[in-house]
């Protein structure tokens, strides 16, 4: 059986070869204040966010695309994987992406927690590599292409090439930046106070990255930062672009960034092919087209752009060839076994 987990800041998709994704949950976990111990984890934890009562404290492991929390982690691969293996005695093979900015160390901490957690053997998977072949890319072309993934926690954009990552480079700025954005901005500017979950959803209906005509307008529930009492008020796409607009143009500049770093012959190819957008943060209304504006380069949102790296992962299972070229190895019991020897001697 072979599992994919894409292990993202805000949320997890589940990929199982043959089936496709069975599941995608919210990137948290409850736990016990008083014991530590993990009392529930993923989609049922994230209503409590913002609400929970102190005796329980809200995770998110994974905080701007790094891993805050290695113990949350290991719970929830071993709970997803015990979950879809069921009582098969036979381990999985488990592909997992991480962003491209984790560092060595935690790459190989994840391994090996993921094998503690159940996995007959592990492999770890780029984010952008995946995202691209996610979004249909054929990376095996000589000509240079762009992906950008904008997710939760981190915008990592990357330059491809005969199948591998040339450029790579990530930014703290995605999804998560742009909803405390707008939850500074009310606090500012309506002097109203609204949790995580109201920012996002008023990024999610309202939201653009360019000034929407005729501007729309959501009612929100808040808190009074004066007098503390519970208020409603209306919020406008206006106000919500004013609130991201700054965090839009670093992505833009990121991007930019990396154009800049790009060999010329690749830079043209990627004027030909254009840029593509993947993760969920790429659903913002209006920034392939602002993206196009900052850039001068045509720019498309992948289908689906939020399944994009489980779908990469998927193809991955079906083209081992893919993970030689780009010098992704297996890890097993065998090799953590020899690594801790190698490191204790
Ligand atoms: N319609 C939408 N408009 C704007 N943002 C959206 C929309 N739908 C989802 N998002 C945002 O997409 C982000 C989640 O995307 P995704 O699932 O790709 O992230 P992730 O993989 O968990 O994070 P990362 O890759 O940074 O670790 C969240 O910030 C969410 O609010
Ligand atoms: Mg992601």
């Amino acid at each position: 059986m072979q599992i994919g987990i894409d292990l993202g800041t805000t949320s997890i998709l589940l990929y199982v070869k043959g089936k496709g994704i069975v599941g995608r949950e919210a990137s948290v976990a409850a736990i016990e204040t008083a014991t530590g111990d993990v009392l529930a984890i993923g989609n049922e934890v994230y209503q409590m966010v913002g609400r929970n009562p102190d005796s329980l404290e809200i995770i998110h492991p994974m905080r701007d695309g790094v891993i805050s929390d290695f113990s949350i982690i290991y719970a929830m691969i071993e709970h997803y994987v015990k979950k879809i293996c069921g009582k098969r005695l036979l381990k999985p093979s488990v592909f997992i992406c991480t962003p491209a900015s984790v560092t060595e160390l935690e790459r190989s901490a994840i391994l090996e927690l993921a094998i503690a957690a159940g996995a007959g053997r592990a492999c770890l998977v780029d984010e952008p590599l995946a995202a691209a072949l996610g979004a249909g890319m054929d990376l095996s072309l000589t000509a240079g292409q762009l992906v950008a993934d904008i997710g939760g926690g981190t915008t990592d954009v990357a330059v491809f090439t005969m199948g591998s990552i040339t450029i790579a480079r990530s930014g703290k700025v995605a999804g998560n930046a742009l909803e405390d954005a707008i939850t500074r901005y009310l606090r500012r500017e309506r002097n109203v106070l609204v949790g995580r979950l109201t920012a996002e959803e008023i990024k999610k209906q309202i939201g653009c990255a360019q000034l929407r005509h005729p501007e729309l307008g959501i009612p929100v529930r808040g808190q009074s930062y004066i007098s503390r009492m519970p208020v409603k008020l209306e919020v406008t796409s206006t106000e919500a672009y004013l609130a991201m607009r700054e965090h839009l143009r670093e992505i833009a500049e990121l991007i930019r960034g990396v154009l800049e770093e790009t060999p010329p012959e690749m830079a043209g190819d990627i004027f030909e092919q254009g840029i593509t957008l993947t993760g969920g943060g790429a659903q913002l209304q209006g920034l392939s087209q602002m993206l196009k504006d900052a850039t001068g380069l045509e720019t498309r949102v992948a289908p689906n752009p939020a399944f994009c790296v489980a779908h990469g992962l998927g193809i991955l299972m079906d083209k081992p060839e893919l993970l030689r070229e780009n010098n992704y190895a297996f890890r097993t019991d065998d090799d953590i076994g020899e690594f801790e020897r190698n490191r204790n001697l």
